[in-house]
């Protein structure tokens, strides 16, 4: 009785094995996850030429869904139509190879845990130099399914920069959240090369891998100083240029300025000549006369003054 059962077991499962283990199945079957993708991927079983996949995932205990049905390539990724992936899921997947009506067995994978495990790619980092400071400018890795800012909300850079050449002296500034950051401690005309990191502040630690280390120069300490020593050339150069010339056509330039204002000959002559003749006593007398009539506050003589005055002249 219980051998007959037992052999009824062993031919139902003799049975199986023949129906699907016509075919070798896939190995080295591997669930992988990088920027929130989730892909499938196999080596070839060693056989007949022209096999045909297909690739299955679940989420937790759900049941397996179909994705990739009759593939002929090595790898299925489950996130091509991502609506059906859910971002905190854990996700299993499993593959057969079929050639005809032959299938061989499914080979499952190992399990991933989409946010904990996916494997996140370095983010873009450009610098943008301004004068002595260096402007770090960093995008996040683009993830297929949602966003990392929306997935790791706590999520923070570490910037890493170094004198280009001195790598062992690094500095750092860690658990920044822009992602736009200018480092201002630099040196004036020196290169610079910077190197950034994403943690997701998740416990386990989660990293994303490192970007590449781009480098950028700083040039000088700040614009203020660059600006007056520019005034300050134009303006002595000005000064020089205003000089030289001043040199070079000073005839000219004074002829212009003091003009040389000749006199007629005769007015010179008169001029010189020591007043000693009655002419000019007689001009003297008449204005120390009026000068002196005036202050009399005499009307008469005020209006008149030349009546009063000839016996004055003649009697001189
Ligand atoms: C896949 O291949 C099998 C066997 O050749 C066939 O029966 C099945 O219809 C195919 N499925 C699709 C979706 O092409
Ligand atoms: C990184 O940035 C550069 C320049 O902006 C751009 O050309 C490139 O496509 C970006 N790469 C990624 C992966 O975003
Ligand atoms: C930032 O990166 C530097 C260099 O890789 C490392 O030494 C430092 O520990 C990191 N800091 C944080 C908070 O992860
Ligand atoms: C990163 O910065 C912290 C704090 O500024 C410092 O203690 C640490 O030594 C730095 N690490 C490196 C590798 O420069």
């Amino acid at each position: 009785m219980s051998a007959a059962v037992c052999v009824f077991i062993l031919s139902a499962v003799c049975g199986h094995t023949v129906v699907s283990g016509g075919l070798s199945r896939p190995t080295k079957v591997r669930l992988t996850s990088q920027d929130m993708n989730l892909v499938l991927s196999w080596d070839s079983p060693a056989g007949p030429a022209g096999l045909l996949y297909t690739a299955e995932y679940k989420c937790s205990v759900n049941s397996y869904r179909a994705s990739c049905v009759n593939i002929s390539t090595l790898e299925c990724d489950f996130t091509r139509i991502p609506q059906g992936i859910y971002q905190f899921g854990k996700y299993t997947g499993r593959v057969r190879a079929q050639s005809g009506t032959e299938t061989s067995a499914w080979v499952e994978s190992n399990s991933i845990t989409l946010d904990r495990e996916t494997f996140i790619t370095s983010p873009n980092v450009s610098l943008l130099s301004n004068a002595a400071a260096i402007e770090v400018i960093i995008e996040d890795p683009v993830f297929r399914i949602s966003s990392l800012r929306a997935i790791f909300s706590s999520a923070t850079y570490n910037i890493t920069y170094w004198q280009d050449g001195q790598r062992q002296k690094t500095k750092n500034m860690s658990n920044v959240l822009q992602n736009r950051v200018v480092l201002s401690d630099l040196e004036p005309w020196t290169r610079y090369c910077v190197q950034v990191q994403i943690s997701t502040r998740r416990r386990p630690n989660h990293l994303s891998q490192p970007s590449t280390a781009v480098c950028e120069s700083t040039t000088i300490d700040e614009e203020a100083p660059w600006v007056a020593a520019v005034v300050t050339f134009v303006v002595t150069a000005m000064a020089v240029a205003l000089v030289v010339i001043a040199v070079v056509y000073r005839k000219h330039i004074s002829r212009f300025l003091c003009p040389k204002d000749e006199l007629p000959q005769h007015f010179n002559e008169d001029l010189t000549k020591r007043p000693n003749s009655s002419w000019y006593i007689a001009i003297a007398e008449e204005i120390f006369h009026q000068m002196s009539i005036i202050p009399d506050s005499s009307v008469l003589e005020a209006e008149h003054p030349l009546e009063a005055e000839p016996p004055h002249n003649t009697q001189t």
